[in-house]
């Protein structure tokens, strides 16, 4: 079927509505760019594509190439409409039928193109289009008018009285169109007085005036929706969105309160996992089987295997959580292995590392540039030092090694196997195998020094407490006592 249509894709538009002074085109939904929607659909179904770029034209194009669709393009310089647009594509047109496109219509779907072309060949028609139904005064689409002069199309923007609450037939911008037709009646379309552009919809008008055949098929509304606000644009993602979960739920995933979880088009998650409220599982998030993603937490473009518990407000980047890890709550996990078994707790932040088999930083520690063995336990308060202002150093850390909570690991720097850290102590040099490290200042004790603060807290002098209290001067023996300062 497919052999005698090629698609234009129009893409060029200033997205003036959007108010955001960017293309709507590359705007995301559920993680891809609005216009790799359409442009997927046509490349699945093999249909050679020319889209029309302009505003913005870098950009769009690099979000099309980013994601390897292969399509010609042409150039709309001055954006005088969708008439005018498809103008701009006439050197391109070699297929008995052109199929039209409008690139602001994520939800489109293959089965509608289908629908259309085999209405389009089933009735010979000149022009075949797509209609649907909107009950409410919708202003932004071209209203479908059906009565004893033909069939045409009314844009919203040129009639200030129509009553569009009772035109409830909108266009949805989906066109096939024989090239003859296209041919030799381009040029008849005329410029708004209004608007001052072309619309591509006059071409309805002049094939009905013309007496030539004129098909539609009806679609259903919230697949050809156009999207030409951010109120639209989130009105199309919560619909993508509630289709993707409803997907993951069919799979056998449990959603704590899926309205409030963003899912990204290309995340797969396995059966039997629960994913809390307000989760965000981004791009190139794949989640295994059993696993318990707990509220708040952002997963992207990583690996959760089976049987993972991420607890709430954990963020895991561009890493791997093997099975039966723990992560969270309020862990980071950036450009990391996590080896299975192993538990990053709370505040721990790990970067650019490898966590080995069962071993557990579970309170308050960075782990940035390192390699970590098996087994191994990362105290509380635990730094890894691993920018000297310059540059970068790894940290590695042997199996069964002990490290004291509170030390700081002044990177390079190796600690061997079952060796110590003791806690407080800041590793400048490499600890060898079983040695304890201890790097810190010896503690000295002030006997009964506890009388003089508490004294000078309460603003007598040392001599007035001496005196209330009786005690022996021995009682003092060691203490230093600076009297002009307050403690
Ligand atoms: C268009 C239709 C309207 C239909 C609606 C469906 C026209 C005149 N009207 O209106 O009947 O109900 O779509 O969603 O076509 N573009 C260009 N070059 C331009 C102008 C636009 O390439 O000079 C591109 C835009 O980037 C966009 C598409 O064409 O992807 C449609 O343009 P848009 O301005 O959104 O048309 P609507 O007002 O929605
Ligand atoms: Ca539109």
């Amino acid at each position: 079927m497919i052999n005698s249509i090629q698609a234009v894709v129009l893409a060029a538009g200033k997205s003036n509505r959007f108010n955001t002074g960017k293309t709507k085109l590359i705007e995301k939904i559920c993680g891809k760019e609005m216009i790799v929607y359409p442009l997927s659909v046509l490349a699945q179904m093999d249909i050679a594509t020319t889209i029309v770029v302009g505003f913005q034209k870098e950009q769009v194009l690099d979000a099309i190439t980013e994601k390897n669709i292969a399509v010609s393009c042409i150039e709309q310089e001055e954006q005088l409409g969708t008439g005018h647009a498809i103008i701009c594509t006439r050197n391109e047109w070699y297929k008995d039928h052109i199929l039209i496109m409008n690139g602001d219509m994520p939800l489109i779907t293959q089965d509608i193109i289908e629908s259309l072309y085999e209405e389009h060949i089933k009735t010979d028609a000149t022009i075949s289009f797509v209609i649907a139904h909107h009950a409410e005064p919708y202003h932004s689409y071209g209203r479908v008018i059906n009565d004893e002069s033909g069939i045409r199309i009314i844009e919203a923007k040129e009639v200030a009285s129509l009553k569009l609450q009772e035109e409830c037939c909108i266009n949805a911008g989906l066109y096939i169109v024989k090239r003859s037709f296209l041919e030799s009646h381009i040029k008849d379309i005329e410029q708004s007085e209004k608007t001052k552009e072309f619309y591509i919809t006059d071409l309805i008008n002049i094939a009905s005036q013309a007496r030539e055949k004129v098909s539609t098929v009806s679609a259903p509304f919230d697949r050809i929706r156009g999207i030409n606000n951010l109120q639209e644009l989130w009105a199309a993602e919560q619909i993508k969105r509630s289709e993707l979960i409803k997907y993951w739920m069919e799979q056998g995933v449990r959603f704590a309160a899926a309205q409030t979880v963003h899912i990204d088009l290309d995340a797969t998650i396995g059966a039997g996992s629960f994913i809390g409220c307000s989760v965000h599982i981004m791009q190139g998030a794949k989640i295994g089987n059993n696993c318990t993603i707990d509220s708040f937490s952002i997963i992207e473009d990583s690996i959760i295997e089976d049987n993972v518990h991420v607890l709430s407000h954990s963020l895991i980047i561009k890493s791997t959580l093997q099975s039966n890890t723990q992560v969270g709550p309020f862990a980071h996990v950036n450009q990391s292995t996590v080896s299975a078994e192993a538990i990053i707790g709370n505040f721990v932040e790990v970067n650019r590392t490898t966590i080995g088999q069962k071993t557990k930083a579970k309170h308050l520690a960075y782990l940035g540039d390192a390699t970590v063995g098996e087994r191994v336990n990362i105290g509380a308060g635990t730094i890894t030092c691993n920018h000297n202002s310059v540059k970068k150093n790894k940290t590695h850390i042997h199996d069964n090694a002990y490290i004291g909570s509170n030390s700081s690991l002044i990177a390079p720097v190796v600690v061997g196997e079952g060796a110590f850290t003791a806690a407080g102590s800041v590793i400048t040099k490499d600890v060898p195998a079983n040695a304890l490290a201890i790097a810190r200042s010896r503690q000295e004790n002030k006997l009964e020094y506890a009388h003089i603060v508490r004294a000078k807290a309460a603003g007598a002098t040392i001599e007035e407490k001496k005196e209330q209290q009786d005690q022996p001067n021995a009682l003092f023996k060691g203490a230093t006592v600076d009297h002009t300062t307050t403690i």
